[in-house]
């Protein structure tokens, strides 16, 4: 069974390496072609813990090569997952011009049956898109040729992906016949060995399922958000709000954790895409609506808590930022908090020093020079009024008090993804705010 795979992104490039290793023989495509001449070499082009070892291992055995062509090697791929990226168009719906695009070239160059499956994420109705273009081609051409189409959505964390992969909770096919079906078992049965299951559903719903996760977990950090700013005004701790109320077992204990809001390459644009799917049919949903406007606010609630410390008067402050990355073990920027943050505090005159483990190469290739760049930890606090923390990397769990307090012009932090003990901070006489608690 020839593979190919269709996008070398965080989803794509998991997705060919952990199907390889489990012996299965991938061809990766990417119209990228600096990615795939770096990918030849073994190198990858994202940061993702535990990949470049088994990226290499399998291109050593074989199992994965690299094309820039799906032209070239579509007559003889029998499964394409097709795994590149649906960004958001400027209304928020979601951008299909890449996955179509794919479509059509399957549709030109496909010489025998063919399953294709979409893993991007993408609205209801969009297999259907892929079905008519790859159809249309093929009509083109006067060629009679079958295939079938399939939803296989991916639910991959950044930062977990090669273990999510490998060891998934469940597995979604969306599948229109047996034929289809019996591919995507033989595929994932090394992937189930663990008793989670292979959903098969239609593919309507397929598609739906991965929007309607997203929806749920962004629901849930916009809610705990909104109850942290409301522990702050009454007086109340979120920490123990969350124990207490994740300790249910109807609610659980992921996903409730206050910070300064969702980011990433997934939730905004699916959230906002979802809101347009609904929009378009004439169904308005409110609560997601709300979801958006509560993380909005909360991506600058760092930046409103620091303006007030300084009375509004942030002008030639000199503000350390510790984390860039939208989470930790990643190094991708997309919608992450970081840089709105970075955007409102150059606006108000303020100069910025950040740093972050692995993100700053992408920080540079995003805004440039529009900050600076600290060499760790510490050099970055160097004379700094303050210290913002964003991303909860686990090297800064730990930060040594005294050096803090010898190395900032003034030491007051603000801790946006609540690591640290206040109580631990008053005694070493550092000024401490966190998100979700009075702390002053
Ligand atoms: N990143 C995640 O954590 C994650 C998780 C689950 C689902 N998804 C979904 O998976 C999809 C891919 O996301 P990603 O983060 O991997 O995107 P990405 O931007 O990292 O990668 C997409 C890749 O597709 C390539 N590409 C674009 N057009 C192409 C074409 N015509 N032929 C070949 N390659 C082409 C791009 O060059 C790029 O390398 C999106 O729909 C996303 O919503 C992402």
């Amino acid at each position: 069974m020839k593979i190919a795979i269709v996008g070398t992104g965080y989803v794509g490039l998991v997705t060919a390496t952990c199907l390889a290793e489990v012996g299965l023989n991938l061809i990766c495509v990417d119209v990228d072609e600096a990615k795939i001449e770096k990918l030849k070499k073994g190198i990858s082009p994202i940061y993702e813990p535990g990949l470049d070892d088994m990226l290499q291992r399998n291109i050593e055995k074989g199992r994965l090569t690299f094309t820039a062509s799906l032209a070239e090697v579509m007559p003889e791929i029998d499964v394409l997952f097709s795994a590149v990226g649906t960004p958001p168009d400027e209304d928020g719906s979601a951008d299909l011009q890449y996955v179509l695009d794919v479509a059509k070239t399957i549709g030109q160059h496909m010489k025998k049956y063919t399953l294709i499956i979409t893993k991007s994420t993408v609205p209801v109705g969009t297999a259907k898109l892929v079905q008519d273009t790859v159809q249309k081609e093929l009509d083109n051409r006067g060629a009679k040729i079958e295939f079938d189409i399939a939803s296989n959505p991916e639910f991959l964390k950044e930062g977990d992906a090669i273990s999510d992969f490998m060891k998934p909770d469940r597995i979604v096919c969306g599948v229109g016949s047996p034929r289809a079906q019996e591919i995507l078992e033989k595929i994932y049965a090394p992937f189930v060995l663990n008793g989670h299951p292979v959903i098969f559903t239609d593919i309507a719903s397929a598609e739906m399922i991965k929007y309607a996760a997203n929806a749920m977990l962004a629901t849930r950090i916009s809610f705990m958000n909104d109850i942290a700013n409301l522990c702050e005004i009454v007086g109340a701790d979120v920490n123990m709000v969350r124990k207490g109320i994740g300790s249910d077992s109807r609610i659980g204990s992921k996903f409730l954790y206050a910070g300064v809001g969702y980011g990433g390459s997934c939730f905004p644009k699916d959230v906002k895409a979802l809101i347009k799917t609904a929009d378009h049919y004439g169904y308005s949903l409110e609560v997601l609506k709300s979801v958006e406007k509560v993380n909005d606010q909360q991506k600058i609630v760092l930046f409103d808590k620091l303006n007030n410390y300084y009375q509004g008067d942030l002008k030639g402050k000199r503000i350390a930022i510790l984390g860039l990355a939208f989470k930790p073990n990643t190094d991708d920027m997309r919608e992450a908090p970081a840089l709105e943050l970075i955007d409102k505090l150059t606006e108000a005159g303020a100069t910025v020093y950040a740093y972050d483990p692995v993100a700053m190469e992408e920080s540079q290739r995003r805004i440039g020079n529009k900050i600076h760049y600290g060499k760790d930890l510490y050099e970055t606090l160097e004379n700094a009024d303050a210290m913002l923390l964003v991303t909860e990397w686990t090297e800064f769990r730990i930060l040594d008090l005294n050096k803090v307090k010898f190395l900032m012009k003034k030491a007051v932090i603000f801790d946006g993804r609540n690591i640290y003990n206040d109580e631990e901070m008053k005694k070493n006489e550092i000024d401490y705010f966190c998100i979700g608690k009075r702390t002053k």
